[in-house]
């Protein structure tokens, strides 16, 4: 025991300043009862976080194993060199977190593996450190997005579908007018006009956003790399929707974040109460969340569930950060609220790429409490964005170009989703599910469990020219091997006929 903690280090790093729990448990453990107005300090305050949180990641990797004795009070006080106070305060904090349990006259054990409160998600849904990528992984994530005859892989659409014209006519005029978009240094949070546009459409979705609050980014994936760099750090746990966006997932894993995913239930957005208390249990730091038109399900949250998820995590110090990228792509009139309509608190991400056009690389995000903290960390990893994309992106919102080809693009994709959807209940074997999106490109389809290995069939597809976006990358486990996500976004022909066709045989060869 005494080795494992010598291997914890005790950076001091000033995580929390709030007082977790109630002082006034009485004394079942040999130590002394604790008063109340034994304040801690700052430091000592935080400092029973930082050695939890280390003594957390020892029980997830399996370094203390379940039910193993957890280091006495005295123990723990005379190797870190902090008060009994803290050393009891830091084993009830693992105890208030279902990590560890008390046993009277004994001391604190590490929990079994079943869980020990009906408010605590069971073992399943503990925090993981995301595995590596295996091999096979890897190559699947590498040929998504590689070229194909036929795109079935992607999350986005066809030339034809974005006023790519019009942005390019927007750029060559842009730069003779104003040559000083080219010609100066790229400085500050991005292009102010595009800013103001930005805010200006926010209010629509019920956001009231200063435009001083907007940082323009390279694409929404750096927006949410950014969000979580500012907010997070090291080993933290983030909770995800899942199925999850599997570049969601690795940038979890390269930041060296631990995970939770939590399942969505059969209305195809997340269970709010699983997620809720996981909040509750003050196990996770933040939640990402395309509550709009998630990836890859295709449906948002109701209006009521984003409030209370809202009103959850502020009480409970959870940081949201949202990917609102497909929000625009709706179906029908009425644009879906963000969750930082319900909190000022959420970190809203998005971006252009699924609307204006998928090269054009412009993503924005806005914070109400960490724009310093992320206007840092852009100016020294990408230092700014470029501007003339930004001025071509502000002058459509701003002439009203942007509402028009909403509406049209919004109506191509419903279409063409409908098509493939037919499609796919008309080939596939019984028994296969396939969602039902209310916006974006993508559709998820779900086989038998146990009929589909999903890894074979999108080597065979590849094989065939055919891209699809296997189950398995949208998960840290196996739970999605018997399904995968199919892209409309490029339209409905015969080549695609003959591909859904193609697929649906391979699937119905594999069923036992
Ligand atoms: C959910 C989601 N977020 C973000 C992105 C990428 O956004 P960008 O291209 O603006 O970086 C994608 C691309 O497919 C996506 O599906």
């Amino acid at each position: 025991m005494v080795k494992i903690l010598l291997l914890l280090s005790m950076p001091k790093v000033n995580y929390y300043q709030d007082n977790l729990f109630n002082m006034h448990r009485s004394d079942r453990y040999g130590v002394e009862q604790m008063s109340a107005k034994n304040n801690l300090s700052v430091s000592q305050g935080s400092r029973y976080r930082h050695i939890a949180e280390q003594i957390k990641q020892a029980i997830d990797a399996g370094t203390l194993p379940a039910e193993s004795r957890l280091p006495s009070v005295r123990t723990l006080a005379t190797q870190y060199n902090i008060s009994l106070t803290t050393a009891l305060k830091t084993l009830r904090t693992l105890e208030d977190e279902h990590y560890a349990v008390a046993k009277p006259k004994s001391g604190f054990f590490v929990a079994p593996s079943q869980p020990v409160s009906p408010h605590f998600p069971s073992r399943v849904s503990q925090p993981k450190v995301i595995a590596p990528l295996d091999e096979q992984t890897e190559l699947h994530l590498a040929m998504v997005g590689a070229d194909c005859r036929v795109r079935l892989d992607l999350a986005n659409g066809a030339r034809s579908l974005y006023p790519i014209k019009k942005m390019g006519l927007l750029m060559r005029q842009l730069s003779y007018s104003k040559p000083f978009l080219l010609g100066n240094t790229v400085k500050g949070t991005g292009y102010a006009p595009l800013k103001v546009e930005i805010a200006r459409r926010a209010v629509e979705y019920g956001c009231t956003i200063n435009p001083e609050d907007i940082l323009i980014t390279n694409g929404c994936i750096e927006a949410i790399s950014l969000s979580l760099r500012a907010t997070v750090k090291q080993g933290d746990v983030v909770a995800v929707e899942s199925p999850c966006y599997f570049v969601l997932l690795q940038m979890l894993h390269n930041l060296n974040l631990r995970v939770i995913e939590v399942e969505a239930g059969s209305e195809g957005y997340i269970n709010i109460e699983k997620l809720t208390a996981l909040f509750q249990s003050k196990v996770v730091k933040a939640f990402v969340t395309l509550a709009n038109i998630n990836n890859p399900l295709g449906k948002s949250i109701p209006n009521e569930d984003k409030a209370y998820i809202a009103r959850q995590a502020d009480e409970h110090d959870v940081i949201i950060i949202e990917d609102d990228i497909f929000g625009d792509t709706v179906f029908g009139e009425r644009r879906p609220f963000p969750m930082r309509a319900f909190s000022p608190n959420a970190i809203l991400c998005s971006g252009f790429s699924k609307t204006v056009a998928p090269g054009i690389r412009i993503g924005w995000v806005h914070s109400t409490n960490f724009m310093r903290k992320i206007a840092s960390l852009k100016y020294t990893s990408t230092m700014g964005t470029a501007v003339l994309p930004q001025a071509a992106i502000a002058e459509l919102l701003r002439n009203g170009g942007y509402d028009a080809h909403l509406r049209k693009l919004r109506r191509e994709l419903a279409s063409q989703i409908r098509q493939i959807r037919q499609a796919v209940l008309r080939h596939f074997p019984p028994g296969t599910r396939v969602s039902d999106p209310q916006g974006g490109y993508v559709l998820w389809v779900e086989m038998p469990r146990q009929a589909l290995n999903v890894r074979t069939l999108f080597i065979q597809a590849r094989n065939a020219g055919i891209g699809i976006a296997p189950g398995h990358i949208f998960a840290t486990d196996h739970r999605y091997d018997h399904c995968f996500r199919l892209n409309a976004g490029f339209g409905w022909n015969d080549d695609v006929e003959q591909a859904i066709k193609m697929l649906a045989q391979w699937c119905k060869q594999s069923l036992p």
